[in-house]
């Protein structure tokens, strides 16, 4: 187990639980972030959109990686609608008067709503104790926005942990292996062709966007020229 402190935004929590994946280990990680979230019945957002992470070997080569922030979307999604000039989805935040939004800018000045109301609200405050209270890291809504706030550090903290899958058992890979088999196996819904296990999609989605080219709109390109001069 390792806790971190003093540390700032790592961006994707799938890509360090790759690494112990590629170990052959189960993980788990957490990051606390920025304000985000109202925790809930509260008026004022505290809890970061704080991703939840767990990954485990599945004896395919594509690794199972659940990684979720634990916001209805993730705040970069908001930030990216409002450079665009573009609606958010409906009921993913609410305005700084507590009234729900599509206005990305509106929604980065309120509140973004957890996932499953109080539960989701429940795993952000989890995450903030084991990521922050835990580690000797910021927490309790101290974490520093690192767009918008300037003035120190921010502190974050992260914990991750591996475990040896054959810890209980000697036959894991094939457990697990049978496990997916049988949930794959599953009569579908409509309009459904395969039932995805967490990672297949955003694996898939990585080798076709390897493939081609990715479009970005005026708006980010020139951002980014900015920043290159
Ligand atoms: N560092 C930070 O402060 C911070 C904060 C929030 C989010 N993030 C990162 O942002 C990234 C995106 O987070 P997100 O919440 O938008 O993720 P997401 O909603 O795109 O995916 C969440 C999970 O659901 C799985 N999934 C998606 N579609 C699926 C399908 N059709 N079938 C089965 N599983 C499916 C994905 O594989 C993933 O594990 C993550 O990598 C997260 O770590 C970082």
């Amino acid at each position: 187990m390792v806790g971190i402190r003093n540390s700032g935004h790592y961006g994707l929590s799938g890509y360090y639980a790759e690494q112990a994946v590629k170990k052959n280990l189960i993980v788990f990680c957490f990051t606390n972030a920025p304000p985000a979230i109202a925790p809930h019945g509260a008026r004022k957002s505290l809890f970061g959109t704080n991703p939840i992470c767990f990954g485990t070997p599945t004896s395919s080569k594509v690794p199972f990686i659940l990684d979720t922030s634990v916001s209805v979307i993730n705040r970069g999604k908001i930030r990216v609608a409002a450079r665009n000039g573009k609606k958010i989805p409906k009921g993913v935040a609410l305005d700084k008067l507590g009234k729900p939004t599509t206005d990305a800018k509106k929604a980065l000045a309120g509140v973004q709503l957890p996932i499953a109301g109080f539960r989701g609200s429940g795993l952000a405050w989890m995450v903030d104790i084991l990521s922050g209270v835990f580690t000797g890291g910021n927490h309790g809504g101290k974490v520093k926005d690192p767009f918008d706030d300037f003035s120190g550090p921010q502190n974050i903290g992260h914990l991750f942990f591996v475990m040896k899958p054959n810890l209980f058992v000697g036959n894991y890979s094939e457990r697990i292996k049978e496990n997916i088999k049988r949930i794959k196996r599953l009569p579908k819904i409509k309009g459904v062709k395969e039932i995805l296990y967490p990672g297949q999609n955003k694996q898939r989605r990585y080798k076709k966007n390897l493939n081609k080219k990715i479009n970005i709109t005026r708006n980010i390109a020139e951002d980014l020229k900015k920043l290159n001069a």
